[in-house]
C-alpha cells in the first residue's frame, strides 16, 4: 500500500451520476489484484473521510488506472467537478481482491454485478480470460437509463442484462438470469459484487457450491483496519461477537462467512 497525489488523466461521465475517472502515477505498479480498491482524499478541506473506490482497469503498460464512481454526497461530487491535470490524493491498492487461484483453462466463471457494485467485475473479468477461463456476466441496473459499460462488459465475453424496470433486456432481478442459467451451465466459480440483497440472492443461488466469492461494499473510515467502521459479523458464530473488517480482511469474502 501506498500513498501518492495521483494526476487526473480524464474524467467522463457515464450516465446520470456516473463517472469515469482515469488516475496515473506511480500507485499504479503496485495494482494487480482484481477487487481492491483505493481510498481518496476529497479534495476540500471540510470533508476529512476519504472515499473507498474499487479498481475498475489497470493499464501498467500506461501506468494508468481507472476507478467509476456514482455521486452520493459532497465528497463524491467534488470528485465529479475534477479536470485532467488536477491531482488527488491516493492511498491503495487496499483490500484482498478476488482469488482466481484454483480456476483454470477452459473453466466457466459468473461474474454477477449490480448497480454501482459493477466496476471491480471489468478487472476481473480481464484477468479471467488472461487465464483461459470464460467468464459470463450477468449485470443488473436499476434502469436502462442508468447502465454503462454494456459495450466494454459485452467486449470481453457474453453479457446478460437485467433491469428493475424491464426498461432494457430481462425484467427483474439478475438473481433471475442465474436460475435460468444454472440449468445449463456448471461454473467452477462465481464471482459478486453489488447491494447487499443481490449477494444473497448468489448465496442462496450457490449454497453448495465451493467457489463463491461475494465482494461487500461498506461505509468505511480509516479503510486500513484500525477504526472497526466497516466491521460485519461471522456466521455461525454462537457468541455473536465474531466480527470481519471489510476494508482490510475482505471487502471480498467466500460465501457463507459474513452476515450479508
Ligand atoms: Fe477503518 Fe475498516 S474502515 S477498520
Amino acid at each position: 500500500m501506498k500513498q501518492e497525489m495521483m494526476k487526473i488523466v480524464s474524467q467522463k461521465q457515464l450516465a446520470p451520476r456516473i463517472f469515469e475517472l482515469t488516475l496515473t502515477g506511480e500507485l499504479v505498479k503496485e495494482m494487480g489484484t482484481p477487487g481492491q480498491f483505493i481510498h481518496i482524499r476529497v479534495p476540500r478541506a471540510d470533508l476529512l473521510l476519504r472515499r473507498p473506490i474499487s479498481i475498475n482497469h489497470i493499464d501498467a503498460e500506461k501506468q494508468t488506472c481507472r476507478i467509476i464512481y456514482r455521486v452520493e454526497g459532497e465528497g463524491t461530487k467534488e470528485f465529479s467537478q475534477l479536470q485532467s491535470g488536477d491531482l488527488l490524493d491516493v492511498m491503495g491498492p487496499l483490500g484482498n481482491g478476488f482469488d482466481l487461484t484454483g480456476l483454470n483453462k477452459g473453466d466457466i466463471a459468473f461474474i454477477v454485478g449490480g448497480g454501482i457494485g459493477i466496476p471491480p467485475l471489468y478487472e476481473l473479468s480481464k484477468q479471467l480470460l488472461k487465464k483461459g477461463v470464460t467468464p459470463i456476466h450477468f449485470l443488473g441496473y436499476a434502469s436502462k437509463e442508468v447502465m454503462y459499460y454494456q459495450e466494454e462488459f459485452e467486449g470481453l465475453a457474453e453479457t446478460r442484462f437485467a433491469t428493475d424496470d424491464g426498461s432494457f433486456a430481462h425484467h427483474g432481478h439478475v438473481g433471475h438470469l442465474l436460475e435460468e442459467a444454472v440449468q445449463t451451465i456448471p461454473p467452477a466459480a462465481v464471482f459478486a459484487c453489488g447491494a447487499n440483497g443481490m449477494l444473497k440472492a448468489v448465496e442462496s443461488q450457490f449454497k453448495e457450491h465451493p467457489n463463491v466469492q461475494l465482494s461487500l461494499e461498506s461505509r468505511m473510515a480509516c479503510g486500513m483496519g484500525a477504526c472497526y467502521a466497516c466491521v460485519c459479523h461471522v456466521k455461525d458464530d454462537e457468541t455473536g461477537n465474531k466480527s470481519v473488517k471489510v476494508c482490510d480482511e475482505g471487502p471480498i469474502f467466500k460465501a457463507g462467512e459474513v452476515v450479508l
